[in-house]
């Protein structure tokens, strides 16, 4: 495993794509309406992408039999992360909707998403959101120069668990920057692997995916989409970070 340290002019790349990521993310929001397709939604992520000469990174990514088709991820309800954006995938209110985009932006890359809700959605689905989120920023506050990954891991987890949800484990975040998947695996409960000390200037994207039941997950026939495996809901907050001495940068903000 080898993490890369990256320069302050990388970071600094990191910082105007990380702000424009946010500000795509933003626009992408007003699209989560009752009657919206999907496919509708990437498109727009494409335009935004293209107009800032951005590239969307996901696009073409994977196994060259079935490469990831779309600029973004659009995933519903149960479906965790992954899911591919359809003409015939329709928004109806109730419904929660992930959407995940990593762009290159002057040569380095930014990963980001979130979970939105569409139209008016039930308490549990509210609640599960909101832990979510809060459970990646328990996390952030664990990130600085010298702490341990695990400490960002177990307190996502047991953030989650005491709220009576679960995290899955067979997807974590990772490096992020010169490439989308660099080294360290970012696991969201406490693994056996090896801990990593976090360094200045190290690149990561934080992805917590919480599920509302069981943690398992379902790998669908189209090779992409992750499900939980009991059809509950499942939430999803992404951001990219930057290690600092005192803390972290969010750069997707
Ligand atoms: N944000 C996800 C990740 O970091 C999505 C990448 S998978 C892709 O793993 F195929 F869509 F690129
Ligand atoms: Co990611």
């Amino acid at each position: 495993m080898s993490i890369i340290v990256k320069t302050e002019k990388e970071i600094e790349a990191m910082r105007r794509g990380g702000q424009e990521l946010a500000r795509i993310m933003g626009e992408i929001e007003k699209k989560i309406v009752p009657g919206e397709n999907t496919h509708e939604i990437d498109k727009l992520a494409r335009e935004l992408v293209f107009e800032i000469e951005g590239i969307a990174v996901f696009e073409g990514y994977g196994d060259r039999d079935n490469p990831y088709p779309g600029a973004v991820c659009t995933s519903i309800n149960s479906e965790i992360v992954h899911g591919i954006p359809s003409k015939d995938r329709v928004l109806k209110s109730g419904d929660i909707v992930k959407i995940d985009i990593g762009m290159k932006y002057e040569g380095m890359i930014t990963d980001m998403s979130r979970t939105f809700p569409c139209g008016k959605i039930a308490p549990n689905a509210y609640k599960l959101l909101k832990v979510t989120k809060e459970s990646l920023e328990q996390g952030i506050s664990k990130i600085k120069a010298g702490a341990k990954l695990s400490e960002y891991s177990i307190a996502v987890d047991g953030y989650v668990r005491s709220h009576g949800f679960s995290a899955v484990r067979e997807l974590v975040g990772h490096g992020v920057g010169r490439e989308l998947h660099e080294d360290p695996q970012i696991p969201n409960f406490k693994s056996n692997e090896k801990d990593i000390i976090l360094k200045e200037g190290m690149t990561l994207a934080l992805e917590p995916m919480i599920n509302e039941g069981t943690r398992y997950i379902k790998l669908m026939e189209d090779g992409w989409t992750y499900v939980t495996k009991d059809g509950k809901l499942s939430a999803h907050f992404e951001d990219t970070v930057v290690v600092t001495r005192n803390g972290c940068e969010i750069l997707t903000r």
